[in-house]
């Protein structure tokens, strides 16, 4: 069957893409670019240019590529933006992913993977989160997420799809150089560009409830990430055909909480460079802890990650210097 695969040109979906062409899936890529990068798609896969708003666009793709499965990474993804930006947002990630799936439907589609985010947890009151936590997002990205896992579920039932909704944790590292983050809006990226203008790195914080007073998060390598995808892209093929169309909604992190002066720490290893974090304000809206509980998807999937946090700083920092990547396995 194929996968039509919306977003990936960008930094998650060209892994995405990677994962399931290495394995064997024949996939096309729809991407408008707007962040995306052509290079970032194999020679062989199908690039098609145009936006999940466009129907007739969608149309023609889905029919022209016989399409059975989407994965749907196309969205946009800026927190802060997405508070300044609102309609923007809603726009390309609730009402975008409408159009997608009425095309969907029409079109027969019965397999749906939907990129989801933790920040549909918003403050969780948790150690661990697990996929029963309350949602209760903090911004209107973090909306866009609820809002679109709760129309990919109704869709799904109403239209014989078997469908899931994948809620990442904090994606950090790169498989290849020229498949890496090239954003700066997370904290490896900002402490790397930091680093370059010779700057102290900023830690937002150390007065919070935890351990070391610096937030703690749940990293998850992208390599990992994208075998996920193509875990529950495969058990959503078995799921439809089976006539079984039931939803799926599961955490991608590894259960381990790292905080910012650890990452620091790892950093200043990795890369050899002095890294002296200066402490600033609390950023608005950041929770102190945020780990998944990863149980749901070994059970359902048998996935675990592989990579631990080091490897996501020694991979991202090898493409950030030009260095050769150790290939992820
Ligand atoms: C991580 C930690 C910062 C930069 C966001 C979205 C979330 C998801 C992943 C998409 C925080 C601290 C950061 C710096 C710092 N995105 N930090 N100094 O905020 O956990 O999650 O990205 O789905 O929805 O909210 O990620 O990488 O920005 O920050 O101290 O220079 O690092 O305060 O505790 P975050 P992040």
């Amino acid at each position: 069957m194929t996968w039509l695969i919306t977003g990936g040109a960008g930094y998650i979906g060209s892994h995405v893409v990677k994962s399931m062409t290495e394995a064997g899936e024949r996939v096309v890529v729809l991407d408008d670019l707007s962040t995306g990068d052509p290079a970032r798609v194999p020679a062989g896969v199908p690039l098609e240019r145009g936006t999940v708003l466009d129907r007739a666009f969608l149309d023609r793709v889905l029919a022209e590529h016989r399409v059975r499965g989407i994965v749907h990474l196309a969205a946009k993804k800026a927190v802060g933006e997405s508070v300044e930006r609102p309609l923007h947002y809603y726009r390309e990630n609730v009402t975008g992913l409408q159009v997608l799936l009425e095309a969907a439907a029409a079109a027969g589609v019965d397999s749906f993977l939907f990129s989801s985010s933790a920040s549909v947890y918003g403050m969780p009151d948790t150690d661990l989160v697990t996929e029963d936590t309350p949602c209760a997002p903090l911004s209107p990205y973090g909306e866009t997420k609820v809002a679109g896992e709760w129309m990919v579920r109704s869709v799904g039932r109403a239209h014989s799809m078997a469908t899931a909704c994948l809620r990442y944790f904090n994606v950090a590292g790169t498989a290849a150089p020229e498949l890496a983050d090239t954003g700066v809006f997370n904290l490896v990226p900002m402490v790397f560009q930091r680093l370059d203008a010779g700057q102290p790195p900023l830690v937002f914080g150390d007065d919070y409830a935890t351990p070391d007073g610096t937030c703690v998060r749940d990293y998850i390598h992208v390599a990992d990430l994208a075998d996920a995808h193509l875990a529950a892209a495969r058990r959503l093929a078995e799921l439809a055909a089976a006539g079984d169309h039931r939803d799926l909604t599961l955490n991608i992190g590894r259960g381990e909480g790292v905080s910012v002066r650890e990452m620091m720490d790892l950093i200043r290893e990795v890369t050899g460079r002095p890294v002296e974090p200066e402490v600033t304000a609390r950023r608005p809206g950041d929770p102190a802890q945020v780990v998944a509980s990863a149980d749901r998807i070994s059970a359902e999937l048998g996935w675990k990650a592989r990579h631990d946090v080091r490897s996501m700083i020694a991979s991202a920092w090898a493409a950030h210097t030009g260095a050769a990547v150790q290939p992820a396995e």
